[in-house]
């Protein structure tokens, strides 16, 4: 997350009395599920974290398929050596010019992703919210790294990059979104990129921040997925919270770009749990599982399972002060904050969950 970014696209004026519409008609669509479909981002801001062997324990005993690193960390690495947690790990930015040498890129690889031969690894993300004069840079390093990959017969993992959604500027209908004008430049080639390879476009989604930035602006329900109606109505599709809104204002931007055939995967999302509006471990767990349970179904626009990773495993100390440090599940003393499931290992046979933040969830292992 970076803060800066963030706000540009906070500006959604959603009018309270649209709640007022006509309840639509409700049909549970049992939409297909993925068990990859659910990560957590395993951020290391933090001075009180337990050791990596231990994080990815809890990995496992909570039943969480999926890993975001923001480096290729050694320790978490090694003890996710073996395992098959699925694990997106980012070229951070500060090798984002080194890798648009192919040199550089080739050993990047050689060292971070050949080295761990046991490691599942699914997608590489190159840079996180990478804006200005850098981002020129995004298309090239991801060729590069994808040609390493290719070369090493390690083809199958996916290169991409991480973008923020102040990229999109959207009013309150995905119709009207369109990449700015600086994002335009970039996301060009970054998107013809991932039409030629077939790999997501990742984006980091916070309703929590667009709410927050101007709570005035809409009902608190349609950030936390609890809205009873349809909040916004766009043309044919009917939007019942901010998440659907932003992902399908994602769809629509890089349409006007020309490209239709990439997929949104949520790199981070999430509801912190103090310091700041709205920031408790109730409104957090109302939004983190009616997340988990939505994203089975897809956008109006896009009705198929979201890759979606949540921030995040722990409170992060070394971030800034305030809200900043308060998006974990977990407290660093590996405590859960507030109780909420996580693993989502498909039941076909079993009926959707009904909707709402009331349905039992187990409680997490504690340690
Ligand atoms: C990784 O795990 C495999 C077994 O899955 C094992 O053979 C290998 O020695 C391990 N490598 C490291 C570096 O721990
Ligand atoms: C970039 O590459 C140079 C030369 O290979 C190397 O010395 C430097 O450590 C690299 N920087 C990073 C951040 O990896
Ligand atoms: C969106 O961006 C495209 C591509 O630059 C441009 O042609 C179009 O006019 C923009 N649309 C809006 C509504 O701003
Ligand atoms: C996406 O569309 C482009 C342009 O039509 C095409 O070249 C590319 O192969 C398509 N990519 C995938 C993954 O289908």
């Amino acid at each position: 997350m970076k803060e800066r970014q963030r706000f540009a696209m906070a500006r959604q004026g959603v009018a309270s009395s649209m709640f007022a519409m006509a309840l639509l008609l409700g049909i549970i669509a049992s939409a297909p599920q993925s068990v990859d479909s659910l990560g957590v981002c395993y951020g290391m801001s933090g001075s009180d974290l337990p050791p990596a062997s231990t994080v990815v324990r809890m990995f496992k005993s909570n039943g969480i398929k999926a890993m975001r690193l923001y480096a290729p960390d050694k320790a978490a690495l090694e003890a996710l050596n073996g395992t098959s947690i699925g694990v997106l790990v980012g070229a951070p930015n500060d090798v984002l010019s080194n890798l648009t040498s192919k040199k550089a890129a080739a050993s990047w690889v050689r060292d971070n992703i050949q080295a761990y031969p046991s490691v599942k690894f699914l997608y590489i993300a190159v840079g996180n919210e990478v804006a200005g004069k850098p981002a020129d840079l995004l298309a090239p390093a991801m060729e590069n790294v994808h040609a390493a990959l290719a070369a090493a017969k390690l083809g199958h993992i996916q290169v991409t990059t991480s973008v923020s959604q102040a990229i999109v500027g959207v009013c309150n209908q995905p119709s009207a979104a369109n990449f700015t004008k600086e994002a335009q430049v970039f996301m060009g080639p970054v998107l013809k990129f991932l039409a030629c390879t077939g790999a997501p476009l990742m984006a980091n989604i916070y309703p929590y921040f667009t709410y927050a930035y101007n709570p005035g602006d809409m009902d608190i329900r349609y950030a936390l997925f609890t809205a009873p109606a349809t909040v916004v109505k766009d043309g044919k599709y009917n939007y019942q919270n901010l998440f659907d809104t932003t992902i399908d204002a994602f769809y629509e931007a890089m349409s006007k770009l020309g490209v239709s055939n990439v997929s949104v995967l949520v790199s981070e999302t999430g509801w912190p749990t103090g310091g700041g509006k709205a920031a408790t471990p109730e409104n957090a767990k109302v939004y983190n599982e009616n997340l988990i349970k939505h994203i089975r179904g897809g956008t109006p626009r896009h009705p198929d399972a979201i890759k979606t990773y949540l921030f995040s495993m722990f409170n992060e100390n070394q971030k800034p002060k305030g809200v900043e440090q308060n998006w974990g599940l977990f407290y660093p003393n590996k405590k859960p904050v507030y109780k909420i499931s996580l693993d989502v290992t498909p039941d076909p046979d079993s009926p959707a969950p009904a909707p709402g933040p009331e349905s039992p969830a187990a409680a997490p292992h504690s340690y």
